[in-house]
């Protein structure tokens, strides 16, 4: 029986992400190696999903490897803190000027964490957020229509449109008193990978600070741009930040970070906020995390950046819709599955929503084969022949 049969006999649709969904099923991977998928029928692909943006070297590269099995040889998990997420955290703070942490298992469980963060101290209820920017899985930041939410969840947050200033004024003007959080993504994949306009911003800042809300950034995809994350970019001072993805070095993570004074609620005593995660912190995420992050530092970044913008560019020319910035693009185009598949069968992975994220396991001769493939696709005059 093929691993599709027996997927889709014990896994409802036949995997556990929706996320990476494409009819009538999408292949199975049998092996990563640097830029390369292999899999379950042999056909080889370029990376350019990179586990939806988190890959940011690759599969298994050297010294990622290399720290994520020391550190499992002296355990996997322990019962007790380790010195290995203070290394993570102290990496972190140096790079992001952000003063404290808190790991968890995925970028999803990051933002339930940081909503909990802002309204235990705030002490208020509201959450503000943008129609159209994911930020995971949980009931307050997926649309209250959906199928299996709480029908009482839209009651905490108030979703607003996009960049809009004046909808965004008002809302404060209204609520403002009862805001605990605004939550952002810079740079709103599933929005479009459009940046945010720089002076709308420093508004929003402005506007939380008027009315005693706190900024929430997430980074769970942008923090790869800068090496302090996109907000660093804009100059910006967020209260609390989401990360996760590229800090695991390809392992389960997540994580939020803030002032002492905003992540106080977590010390524990009488009266705080409550929050395990037997996972969290794990050690080995940690080990891979902290190397990943030492191997990409503002130079590699910087390289990476530039070799995603020249990408775009020459995928611009030849007439492709392309979003985003650095090694973040985003194709536009109007049947996605449809392009998942005729990039895939090129030879090229993408996002299921024609994201493509760079790594640096990537060559040049790679950037050319993804841009031919892509111009194939989606260029001038392209012939869409699979
Ligand atoms: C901006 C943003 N926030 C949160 C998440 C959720 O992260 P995870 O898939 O690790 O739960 C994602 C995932 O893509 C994301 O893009």
């Amino acid at each position: 029986m093929s691993v599709v049969d027996r997927a889709r006999r014990v896994l409802p649709g036949g995997n556990t992400r929706t996320t990476l969904f494409v009819p009538p099923h999408p292949p199975y991977a049998v092996r990563g190696e640097g830029a390369i998928v292999t899999d379950h029928t042999g056909h080889q692909v370029i990376d350019c999903n990179n586990n939806y943006t988190s890959l940011i070297h690759g599969h298994a590269h050297p010294e990622i490897l290399g720290a994520a099995t020391e550190a499992a040889r002296s355990g996997t998990a322990f019962g007790l803190p380790t010195a290995s997420e203070v290394a993570l955290a102290e990496h972190l703070r140096d790079r992001t000027g952000i003063e404290q942490w808190r790991f968890c298992n995925s970028g999803t469980e990051a933002v339930l964490m940081l909503l909990r963060a802002a309204r235990a101290r705030t002490g208020r209820d509201l959450i503000v957020r943008f129609d159209g920017s994911y930020h995971g899985t949980g009931d307050a930041v997926v649309s209250p229509d959906a199928p299996g939410v709480a029908r009482s969840a839209p009651d905490s947050v108030l979703v607003l449109p996009q960049h809009d200033l004046e909808a965004l004024t008002a809302a404060m003007r209204e609520h403002g008193d009862r805001v605990a959080a605004v939550l952002i993504d810079l740079m709103p994949n599933r929005a479009g990978l459009n940046p945010a306009d720089p002076a709308y911003v420093t508004a929003l800042r402005e506007l939380t600070r008027q009315h005693g809300a706190l900024l929430a950034v997430d980074e769970v995809i942008t923090f790869r741009l800068h090496e302090g994350g996109l907000h660093k970019q804009y100059g910006l001072q967020p209260d609390l930040v989401s990360v996760g993805k590229v800090i695991g070095g390809g392992f389960p993570v997540g994580a939020i970070g803030g002032s002492a004074d905003v992540l106080s609620p977590f010390v524990p005593a009488p009266g705080a906020v409550s929050w395990g995660g037997t996972f969290s912190a794990n050690p080995v995420t940690m080990a891979a995390g902290l190397t990943a992050l030492s191997l990409f530092g503002s130079h590699e970044i910087a390289e990476l950046n530039r070799r995603g913008d020249q990408l775009r560019a020459r995928l611009r020319d030849a007439g492709v819709t392309v979003n985003g910035s650095g090694s973040l693009l985003r194709l536009m185009a109007p049947d996605p599955t449809d392009l998942w598949w005729n990039l895939y069968r090129r030879g090229v992975l993408g996002g299921t929503n024609g994201l493509l994220a760079l790594s640096t396991a990537m060559s040049p001769v790679h950037l050319d084969q993804i841009a031919d493939a892509v111009t194939a696709v989606l260029g001038r005059g392209a012939d869409h022949r699979v």
